[in-house]
């Protein structure tokens, strides 16, 4: 098992053997300086060797193995030594020795010594694990049913203890800068963010509910009005959506607040926390001013507003040159406002075979899109006798000769092509963008960091037929023109900004709406009228009105950003106990029923279950 360099050796106290020490240090932490001193250890059987009569034990904690070794010279030890399985948790005391000439392990910090052992208790037995420790390949239901022997394997422990630096040196660099934590209640009321509540009933006011908080918005917000002027938290947030590889139903946010402040320095202070972090966990220099871009020009050159800028492709707009053209296919999106006809220019692309192009259509068809057009430029010199392509028949000449142009297209490469609705064209491209980024290779530099802004303040939900807020309720338009707001909501932009590090949001905030009249406009575009805005957010309306800051904040996703700095997959390889894909918990088996006599303490019919037929 490949073994991480340990991040932060924490020392033992101080080295005293002091019979009144279960043990004298980590085994990680042996080395040279012990020789010929007696220790004690205490930790996992990692592997028991038996090598020609003699016993090796990998001594497994925290910090890193040791390699204890038992000879048949000592028969009572070594009987106990031979006894001993993989994860027995065990106590060892002996002697710190050099290892012999042609048996030191430079892979291992603790590779020049060993013990020779002297006494050996079994403290616990154990079971055999339920997967060996070193199996990259076990089953995720099986390492979260079992996550306690899951979390004992190193890429674990070293995700757990970077997540633990991570959290300290955000609260070291804001306490630093005057941010005081406070904690907000997780037994509240609706928090609007988008995302089904988790509901608890509440036994004292049978038939009314408590929601947990999606996140601490209005509290933070209610705590500027308290004149706090900077807060943050580590908070836990809850949000019952569907599940994807960076999404938990419950995860960390860091959340911030502050007053008296605009937009880009409430970007700036963060941008440099950001980069502190970096710095202090990974010892990497981020850029020394991350770039910005607005909301429509990602969307316009990547198909998306968290764009992952590592990746060279961009997508080129034609719907002008393809408007008037016979080929429907492109000339009908050209033409309507919500279409969207774009190219997207691989270099050295025209090696891709069929095959490889099919895949990448019914790859793209998950995003609705209904085909992949493309044109294999052979040679660029020769006009319309140098290009390969189904649609070049549709196509007239000079048109054709125009979009390569325009795309940049040079001999070798390949054009593929999007007409759709402008969000099929965005997701599709944007997601074909991704996926040649990596399938071929192209991603250049480590980090790449952007903050989009400028966003739309609400977006149509075609669905429900009604208006959405792009980030929530509470953010503050750029223009106070109440009236415009509410006839033209889909013109209107917000105060909003994202942080996008390597295609993933990892935070986003605003500057919030301070003005009682600004804040009922914008949940009257919403379809939140007087009465029902009074009755969910009364409490912050009436406070708008006791003296409110000028005030914004932003939030980032903890665990979203402990997942890229381990280069994890899955945001569940950063938190301790996750959720699974059904938001389920396969280590306590919650969700469970409750008993009849608690539901009828809290003014609850169970629904019945279903009779079978
Ligand atoms: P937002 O909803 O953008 O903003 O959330 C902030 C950040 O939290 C992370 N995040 C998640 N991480 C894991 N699992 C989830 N289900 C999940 N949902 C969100 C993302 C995201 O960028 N109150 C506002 C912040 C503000 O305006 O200050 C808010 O919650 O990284
Ligand atoms: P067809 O005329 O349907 O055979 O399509 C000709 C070419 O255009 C094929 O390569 C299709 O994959 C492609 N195509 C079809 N519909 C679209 C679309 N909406 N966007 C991009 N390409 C498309």
């Amino acid at each position: 098992m490949e073994l991480l360099k340990p991040l932060l050796t924490r020392k033992m106290p101080p080295f005293l053997p002091d019979k009144h020490h279960m043990r004298t240090c980590y085994c990680g932490e042996i080395n040279t300086s012990l020789i010929d001193q007696e220790i004690t250890l205490c930790g996992w059987v990692h592997r028991r060797r038996d090598h020609g009569g003699v016993i090796f034990i990998d001594l497994r904690d925290r910090e890193g193995l040791a390699q204890i070794v038992f000879d048949p010279d000592r028969s009572e030890p070594f009987a106990i030594a031979d006894a001993v399985r993989n994860e027995y948790v065990i106590q060892i005391t002996g002697k710190v020795r050099h290892r012999p000439d042609g048996t030191v392990n430079p892979d291992l910090p603790t590779g020049e010594v060993e013990v020779l052992g002297h006494t050996i208790e079994i403290l616990n037995k154990a079971q055999t694990p339920p997967f060996q420790l070193d199996d990259d390949h076990v089953h995720d239901d099986i390492r979260l049913r079992y996550r306690y022997v899951d979390l004992r394997r190193p890429v674990m422990q070293h995700n757990i203890r970077l997540r633990s630096q991570v959290a300290r040196s955000l609260r070291d660099y804001l306490d630093g800068l005057g941010f005081l934590e406070i904690e907000t209640p997780m037994l509240t009321r609706a928090t609007p963010e988008g995302a089904r509540d988790y509901l608890v009933p509440s036994r004292t006011h049978p038939g009314e509910f408590f929601a947990l908080p999606q996140s601490p918005q209005l509290f933070k917000q209610l705590l500027m009005m308290s004149g706090m002027d900077r807060y943050y938290q580590i908070v836990r947030c809850f949000r019952d959506e569907d599940l994807r590889a960076d999404r938990q139903p419950e995860f960390t946010q860091l959340d911030i607040e502050m007053s008296f402040m605009d937009e880009a320095e409430i970007m700036n202070v963060m941008e440099d926390m950001v980069r502190h972090l970096f710095k202090k966990n990974l010892d990497v220099e981020l850029a020394s001013s991350f770039p910005r871009m607005t909301y429509a020009e990602s969307v316009e050159r990547f198909g998306t507003d968290r764009p992952d800028l590592r990746n060279p492709l961009q997508l080129i707009e034609i719907g002008d040159l393809v408007a008037d053209v016979e080929f429907k296919v492109f000339a009908e999106p050209a033409k309507q406002d919500n279409g969207r006809v774009a190219a997207l220019c691989l270099p050295g692309g025209n090696t891709l075979s069929r095959k490889q192009i099919d895949d990448y259509t019914a790859y793209i068809s998950r995003f609705g899109a209904k085909g992949l057009a493309y044109i294999k430029v052979n040679d660029i010199n020769q006009g319309m006798e140098g290009l390969q392509s189904p649609i070049l028949k549709f196509l007239p000449e000079d048109r054709v000769l125009e979009i390569l142009k325009r795309t940049g297209a040079k001999t070798g490469d390949l054009v593929f092509f999007g007409a759709d609705k402008k969000k099929v064209v965005n997701d599709s491209l944007g997601a074909l963008r991704d996926k040649l980024g990596v399938d071929l290779g192209l991603m250049e530099g480590d980090w790449s960091p952007v903050w989009i802004y400028d966003f739309p303040m609400f977006e149509y939900n075609e669905q429900e037929k009604r208006w959405d807020a792009l980030h929530h309720p509470f953010t503050a338009p750029q223009s106070d023109d109440i009236e415009a707001l509410k006839e033209n909501p889909g013109d209107g932009l917000s105060r909003a900004y994202d942080l996008v590090l390597n295609g993933s949001e990892i935070g986003g905030g605003s500057i919030r709406i301070h003005n009682p009249a600004i804040q009922m406009a914008a949940l009257d575009v919403l379809g939140i009228g007087e009465e029902e805005a009074k009755e969910k957010f009364g409490f912050l309306i009436t406070a708008l009105d006791y003296g409110c800051p000028p005030h914004g904040g932003i939030a980032f996703g903890l665990d979203r950003i402990v997942m890229l700095m381990t280069g994890s997959s899955s945001i569940r390889d950063v938190i301790a106990f996750p959720k699974t894909q059904s938001a389920s918990c396969l280590l306590t088996t919650a969700p469970s029923s409750a008993s009849e006599a608690q539901l009828k303490e809290l003014g609850i019919r169970p629904a019945k279950k279903p009779k079978a037929d």
